[in-house]
């Protein structure tokens, strides 16, 4: 005789087939997506930077406007390159978990909030990479809500901001969030990160009310904790402990072209 559609085997079979399809067909929509996925993250790392370069347009071509963009990865101790790493693959995220490629941090050298920190990190070159015009540096440090991911691209001087983006934050929309407001982004182009030469303890920083031209930005209204969070991740990637090393190299650098450059022209005076 058939079993009836109430009986308690049916209805366990009928649930265990359903359960092992979907389970099927969400395993393969996971996989087969999986480099999609992959491809997308990519590009939305690739729009950033393009944007914190000022470079990006809505519509281009992102492979082909990254084609300027050049990836290094620089040894945050020494501030030098190394090639011990391929750029388009190493994960600096990853290097800050793993104990053999990244340092503890804690109290005062922890003003970031970032409990890791990695030894290599990934800076993006725009143009020249023998002498580029604008250096993209990775920055993360806590918010109020949780970690906020961006970069900060600094002109060749490596002293001038270019612009600031975060791709990734938990802020709250109109208080922390406005660090995404582009009209708050714009302050920041053309502001120095140390106000003397020389200095390898960064002065940037953002201040409620007045903020002065070259080293200040307007904290974000209502939302003291984020802003205090963007100054401290600023001050802790821009000083020796991040990228100082590797800026102070491209500040020594530009002054000896400057000088070599006053030679030449008073050389040329003196003919
Ligand atoms: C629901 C809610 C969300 C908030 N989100 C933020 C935020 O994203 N960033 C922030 O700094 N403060 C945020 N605050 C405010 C903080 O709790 C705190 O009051 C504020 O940072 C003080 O800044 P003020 O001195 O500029 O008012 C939030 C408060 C509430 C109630």
């Amino acid at each position: 005789m058939a079993q009836s559609n109430n009986s308690i085997k049916k209805i366990l079979t009928v649930a265990f087939v359903l359960c092992i399809v979907c389970a099927v067909i969400v395993s393969t929509a996971a996989v087969a997506l999986r480099p999609l996925q992959q491809r997308n993250v990519e590009l939305d790392r690739k729009t950033n930077i393009l944007e914190v370069a000022d470079l990006y347009e809505p519509g281009m071509d992102i492979q082909t406007a990254f084609e300027k963009v050049t990836p290094r990865v620089v040894d945050l101790r020494s501030g030098e390159y190394t090639d011990q790493f391929d750029p388009a693959t190493y994960d600096s995220f990853q290097a800050a978990k793993d104990p053999a490629q990244s340092r503890t941090l804690s109290g005062e050298r922890d003003i970031a909030g970032l409990s890791r920190q990695e030894a290599y990190s990934t800076v993006y070159l725009v143009g020249n990479p023998d002498d580029p015009e604008q250096l993209i540096l990775p920055i993360r440090g806590q918010g109020l809500w949780g970690l906020m991911r961006g970069y900060l691209s600094v002109q060749g001087d490596g002293n001038t901001i270019e612009g600031i983006t975060f791709y990734s934050h938990a802020e709250t929309p109109g208080l922390g969030g406005e660090v995404d407001n582009p009209n708050w982004k714009a302050q920041w182009q053309g502001k120095e990160v140390y106000d003397e030469q020389g200095d390898l303890v960064p002065a940037i920083e953002l201040v409620k009310g007045g903020a002065n031209e070259s080293t200040e930005v307007d904290a974000l209204s209502g939302a003291t904790l984020t802003s205090r969070g963007v100054t401290n991740m600023l001050q802790f990637w821009l000083s020796p402990e991040g990228f100082g090393a590797y800026l102070a190299k491209f500040r020594s650098g530009v002054d000896q072209d400057d000088a070599e450059q006053a030679d030449v022209e008073l050389e040329a005076e003196g003919a």
